[in-house]
């Protein structure tokens, strides 16, 4: 039995830090396995400008604990209105690493999204040119398009026509809960990869919805049927250079979750790697561990990998039921339970 594992420093490739006294509470956990992390931009208001984003970067890295190395990689918030001119100056300037579209209303933060997606074209086609990566929200947000197939709408309904108009942009199809975006990234050439979530490969949507209703398990695109929950886990166990860590770690206090419209949002920053692990092992494919955390995000980006390395040691580790940000309760995912392995040092 393996009991020991040394990999690469892995990076974060989607997660949600806030702003102000939150942020300062949630970076450091991030930090502490994380070498990078993509910072998705959907604040109050959204980091829309290069301007903002360099302001945002600077929050951050003033939340970092003393002597750890950590560094945020910034995303440009779409909307309808985006400067092309700005958002390439600002990846020539190092401070936008992608750019985010939010479909207008599909999650949090999102009203300001694009609310037709043809309308950024000419952004696509800019950052097709300029080598900038889209990270796309794949839902769909109509009324009459039940929750549980938003995802697979807006691959036929808009990414297939993303990648058709502009076959050199790089698309990463963010959060991925359905085995048809994994057949779908899978279509697609070397230029559309996907992240996958700990949470969508550990549930499925009855952990939602059975034995009552399970605000924690509750985040967007909802957790979908067990088929697609197996279709994540081969995916990202596969070694296939498409799929790579992505936790969507997005910190909403106990108080707005356990209410009567209760937010979406797992944060599960504090224990991700150790909950991403317990995958691996359940598959048989601790070997293809570091691939997935460690080294195709970074591939995908065209960015170097770590020169640095974590070990990972099997002793048990109990996740509090509650952790406290800020004076308040937050529930972090896996309240309560023991996983198998932990950061060692
Ligand atoms: O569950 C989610 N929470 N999904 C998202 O897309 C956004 C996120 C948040 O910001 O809370
Ligand atoms: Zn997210």
């Amino acid at each position: 039995m393996t009991n020991t594992l040394t990999i690469r420093r892995p990076d974060d490739w989607h997660l949600h830090f806030r702003d102000g006294d939150i942020m300062r509470g949630v970076v450091p956990y991030t930090a502490r396995q994380f070498g990078r992390a993509i910072v998705m931009p959907n604040l109050s208001p959204p980091v829309t400008t290069t301007a903002l984003a360099r302001e945002y970067r600077d929050r951050i890295i003033a939340a970092v604990p003393d002597g750890v190395e950590f560094t945020p990689l910034m995303t440009c918030y779409l909307t309808d209105t985006t400067d092309p001119d700005d958002l390439a100056m600002g990846a020539s300037d190092g401070v936008f690493t992608a750019a985010k579209l939010y479909p207008a209303n599909a999650t949090t933060n999102s009203a300001h999204g694009v609310s037709d997606v043809e309308k950024i074209y000419p952004v696509l086609k800019r950052m097709e040119a300029d080598g900038i990566v889209l990270c796309v929200h794949g839902e769909v947000t109509d009324n009459d398009i039940d929750v549980f197939d938003r995802e697979a709408e807006f691959i036929d309904r808009h990414m297939r026509a993303i990648i058709a108009n502009f076959p050199n942009l790089k698309v990463v199809f963010e959060h991925i809960t359905t085995s048809d975006a994994v057949d779908f990234v899978n279509e697609c050439g070397s230029n559309v990869a996907a992240t996958i979530t700990p949470q969508h490969l550990h549930i499925n949507r009855n952990a939602m919805l059975v034995g009552g209703i399970q605000p924690h398990n509750y985040c967007l695109p909802v957790a979908k049927r067990e088929t697609h929950r197996l279709a994540l886990r081969a995916a990202a166990t596969s070694g296939s250079a498409k799929f790579f860590l992505g936790t969507d770690s997005a910190p909403h206090l106990r108080s707005v979750k356990e209410t009567s419209c209760g937010c979406a949002g797992i944060f599960n920053a504090p224990f991700a790697i150790e909950s991403y692990l317990a995958v691996f092992e359940e598959e048989g494919a601790l070997d293809k561990f570091e691939a997935f955390a460690s080294l195709n995000g970074p591939a995908f980006y065209g960015l170097a990998v770590s020169e640095e390395s974590i070990t990972l040691e099997r002793v048990a580790v109990h996740v509090p039921d509650m952790l406290d940000l800020t004076g308040e309760d937050i529930v972090p995912w896996h309240a309560g339970q023991t996983l198998n392995w932990r950061i060692a040092g």
